[in-house]
């Protein structure tokens, strides 16, 4: 069997939670892979909204395993309370989840060195979620990381005092004050409810399940315009969003990969700073914050909007391999009276479907295409014959414009709120 990847194809807040929740039934197994606490994966059903950060979003399928992947950093304060929310509604994540021991923690000093690195860029700040996601990440590749592995071993905590005592010498350099110990205490209850769980070689795991015939969904976090290496840099986060980071974050060989499913909004969102070639600053960039609720899952922060960018639809597509797309939030644009689509640049007179070396560096002109709105309520709609005719249009050129099939239409934030146009 090969494993199934679904990631995001704009910068984040996608719908991925939702749409994992949608697909958990047809899989043996989820798997995050990359990211951390930085995310915040919503889902929805018996009208209760539910908001997982470093936890797998199968984890309420209690028959399904659910993998936190060694591409993921792990703050054990953060996966503590997740933990507690979970069992206060008598979900009992210890029977289903498993932990890579070769994930990278996120230590409480490192989530100062976020905070205290982007008050020093002023300005220039990325925007982080300051959950301590790039400095983790700087330590991991600069091979001073702690791993989840390394709780159970003897000298854990001489260990994690000589990492601490570096990030405060780094820190003596910053006009900036903190205070650790309050975090510190509940970070090591967090390390004390890390360790009640099976703390495993999770590419062995992964990989024997799909040798036994079991299917395996791999869980994106962020999205592709905000991956590292190809993402709109540095406004960026510090990890591979795009389909490879799911073969170096699980341990799956790249010849394993199966399909490659696209998570796209029916338009752009943004939080944080970086180039956005379609925000709009107006009304309509209102309307649809308003009407889709874009307000961030993980720090509540209101998210940029603008029309949906196909040339860095295309990039993405490209860079993942999609094999089909999944087409979110359709229903926010309900009362629009036209819609625009981004279908090339302008960049210093010249046109481009390219994406630019930089986008923040050059004045880059979204060259638009009109579309005609709707006005129906589609949130209850479950055929693809019953959607409005300019809907299924709008639907149409995306496909038409990215040569690739769309094969699930959200039309609200719930479980049981989508459109399959053709069945799989
Ligand atoms: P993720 O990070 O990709 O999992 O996305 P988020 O959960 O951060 O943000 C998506 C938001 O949109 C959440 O509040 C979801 O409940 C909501 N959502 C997901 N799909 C739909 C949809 O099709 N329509 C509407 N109206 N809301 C949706
Ligand atoms: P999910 O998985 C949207 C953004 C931050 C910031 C930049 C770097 O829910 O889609 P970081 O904390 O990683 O150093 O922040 O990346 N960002 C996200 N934006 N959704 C996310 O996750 C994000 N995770 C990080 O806002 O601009
Ligand atoms: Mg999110």
């Amino acid at each position: 069997m090969k494993i199934d990847v679904l990631l995001g194809l704009q910068w984040g807040d996608e719908g991925k939670g939702k749409i994992v929740d949608v697909l958990t039934p047809q899989y043996d197994m989820i798997a995050r892979f990359q990211g951390g606490p930085n995310a915040g994966h919503s889902l929805e059903f018996n009208h209760i909204k539910h908001i997982l950060h470093t936890i797998p979003s199968g984890i309420f399928h209690e028959e399904k395993v659910n993998i936190i992947g060694n591409g993921v950093v792990i703050d054990p304060v953060v996966f503590m309370r997740e933990i507690e929310s979970l069992e206060k509604l008598e979900v009992e994540p210890q029977k289903n989840l498993f932990v890579s021991k070769k994930a990278h923690l996120i230590l409480p000093s490192h989530r100062i060195l976020d905070a205290a690195t982007e008050a020093a860029k002023g300005s220039t700040k990325i925007g982080s979620t300051l959950k301590g996601i790039g400095p983790t990440y700087m330590d991991k590749t600069g091979r001073n990381g702690l791993r989840v592995g390394d709780i159970i071993l003897p000298g854990f905590r001489e260990r994690y005092n000589f990492l601490t005592e570096k990030h405060k010498v780094i820190l003596s350099q910053f006009d900036y004050s903190y205070n650790l110990g309050e975090y510190e205490d509940e970070w090591f209850k967090g390390i004390e409810k890390l360790k009640s769980f099976r703390l495993v070689d999770s590419e062995h795991l992964i990989n024997n399940f799909m040798e036994r015939g079991k299917r395996v969904l791999a869980e994106g976090a962020q999205g592709t315009l905000l991956d590292i290496d190809f993402g709109s840099y540095p406004y960026v986060t510090s990890s591979n969003t795009i389909c490879a980071g799911a073969c170096t974050g699980l341990g799956i060989a790249p010849s394993r990969i199966g399909e490659v499913i696209g998570i796209v909004k029916a338009y752009c969102t943004r939080v944080g700073s970086g180039p956005f070639p379609t925000e709009l600053s107006d009304k309509t960039g209102d309307k649809m914050r308003k009407q889709g609720l874009e307000f961030g899952s993980t720090t509540g922060r209101p998210r940029r909007c603008g029309w949906l960018d196909l040339p860095a639809l295309r990039y993405s597509i490209m860079l993942n391999g999609v094999t089909q797309l999944i087409i979110t939030k359709a229903d926010v644009l309900s009362g629009f009276s036209e819609l625009k689509i981004c279908t090339a640049y302008k960049i210093n007179g010249e046109i481009t479907e390219q994406m630019p070396y930089d986008l923040s560096g050059e004045k880059v002109e979204p060259v638009y295409t009109t579309l005609e709105g709707w006005d129906e309520d589609i949130t209850k709609i479950h055929s693809y014959e019953a959607l409005p005719p300019s809907f299924k249009k709008y639907i149409e050129f995306i496909e038409k414009e990215t040569g690739v099939k769309v094969s699930i239409i959200s039309t609200g934030p719930g479980r049981d709120q989508a459109v399959f146009p053709f069945p799989l």
